[in-house]
């Protein structure tokens, strides 16, 4: 961060810039240019304070069209890289966004982390249990500020629904339901062909297994296939199951399962499934997941959405508002019907969130651990699919009751890439 002139430090972490002048520049860099990536650099330029000194992506077409519009919209174009360790390694970046595919966002944070910088990750913050461990371990030890993309988590509409939720209103919850129900995804197979020029589709595979090119499994299809991501189960599972967990207060359950499979589409376009409900267990209520890409008519008549259902009412919220249905009159509840409270986006908001805790070194509204509980807890569910069992977990011992669940918590990586030791 580069101080305006006259502002002092509040406190200097080595390696770690960190100020309370609301003036003080921001400087940024980005990796993995192509979709969110690039959605949250231009909320991240949006506000004054933001310099953009560096783009980094494998596929150099993203990466030069992602740097004339930085060119154009800040007037200066940043540098371009490839390897995100020369990212990683200047001084001058404060903040690094990462926008890659899911299998590569340990890597690279943890590596900023190490080098002093706070970092903006996109959802689900890893691809497995283990990396996600890894990753709070390393923004804890070397204090960065970490906001994980579940830009929700600074929406008014979504905190004013939690609230009314902890305030008791609704009655004993029992069930809570979360769903995303995306007609718009619908994968169709695409026949092999060679990596387009300019593509390092090695780097872009980087420690997932070596494999030939497939547009099926490269940009944005990535999150259909184990070894990049984990289906809509981890992909809308986490933006939602996160507000299942906020309302009630849990972390992790006591027992999952999953049932589902590739009803719709052609699996050689989609190896999560395509249609999937999984139910988690915790110590007093239950959590059930679903999930259909192809169709949008889930519960409530939503796409999307949380439902709490309590003894006294139900409260369902999504991106578009929240409300409050009554149980069925000849209750004793005194409690009125709420109808819709419209809300809208704020991702806008989370990064401008983001950006104040670079400055006064707060917790960000979807902090690494916030990241890490509603990651573990989507990834429990594609274990307990993909085992085909229902699994216990073991909070104290961090392990299943099953040797093949056991077996996926932690990644292995490809050589020469490792997982980071902490
Ligand atoms: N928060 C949200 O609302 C939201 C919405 C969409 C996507 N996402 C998340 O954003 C991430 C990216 O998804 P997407 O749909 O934008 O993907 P995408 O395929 O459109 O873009 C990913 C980019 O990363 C690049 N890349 C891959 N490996 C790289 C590496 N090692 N170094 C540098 N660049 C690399 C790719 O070439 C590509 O340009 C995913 O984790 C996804 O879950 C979040």
């Amino acid at each position: 961060m580069t101080m305006a002139a006259g502002a002092g430090l509040v406190s200097m972490i080595p390696g770690q810039l960190s100020c309370s002048n609301p003036n003080s520049k921001v400087v940024v860099a980005l990796i993995g240019c192509k979709g969110m990536g690039f959605s949250n650099l231009n909320a991240f330029m949006n506000n004054p304070e933001v310099q953009v000194a560096a783009l980094c992506d494998v596929d150099e077409n993203v990466l030069n069209k992602r740097a004339a519009e930085v060119e154009k919209k800040m007037g200066k174009k940043p540098d371009l890289y490839k390897d995100f360790r020369q990212v990683i390694d200047r001084k001058d970046i404060d903040v690094v966004i990462i926008g890659t595919p899911d299998h590569w966002h340990c890597l690279p944070m943890v590596y900023a982390c190490q080098a002093g910088k706070d970092v903006y990750v996109e959802k689900p913050m890893g691809n497995t249990i283990g990396e996600c461990y890894i990753m709070e371990k390393a923004a804890k030890k070397y204090n960065s500020v970490v906001q994980v993309g579940q830009w929700q988590r600074s929406g008014k509409h979504w905190q004013d629904a939690i609230d009314f939720v902890h305030s008791g209103q609704l009655g004993k919850i029992r069930t809570v339901k979360a769903w995303a129900y995306m007609s718009w995804l619908k994968p169709t197979y695409k026949e092999p062909c060679a990596a387009p020029a300019g593509v390092d589709y090695d780097f872009w595979l980087g420690p997932a297994a070596k494999r030939d090119f497939s547009p099926n499994r490269f940009h944005f299809n990535f999150r259909w296939w184990w070894d990049y991501a984990g289906g809509l189960m981890t992909d809308w599972g986490v933006h939602l199951i996160d507000f299942a967990l906020y309302g009630m207060k849990a972390s992790t359950p006591n027992s999952i399962m999953a049932t589902g499979g590739n009803y719709a589409i052609d699996p050689r376009a989609m190896q999560t499934p395509d249609t999937q409900t999984t139910i988690y267990q915790f110590d007093d209520f239950i959590l059930q997941w679903e999930h259909a890409v192809g169709v949008d008519l889930g519960p409530y008549k939503r796409g999307h959405g949380v439902a709490f259902i309590g003894e006294n009412a139900t409260l369902v919220v999504d991106r578009g508002g929240w409300e409050v249905i009554l149980e069925k009159a000849g209750k004793k509840s005194e409690m009125k019907e709420i109808p819709r409270i419209s809300g809208k986006g704020s991702h806008g908001e989370h990064v401008r969130d983001f950006l104040d805790c670079v400055k006064s070194r707060k917790q960000p509204k979807a902090n690494v651990t916030i990241g890490k509980d509603v990651a573990v807890v989507a990834h429990m569910g594609n274990l307990a699919y993909r085992t085909q069992t229902m699994l216990h977990w073991d909070d104290q011992a961090k392990r299943f009751d099953n040797e093949a669940a056991n077996k996926l918590i932690y990644p292995t990586y490809r050589t020469p890439w490792e997982l980071s030791k902490l």
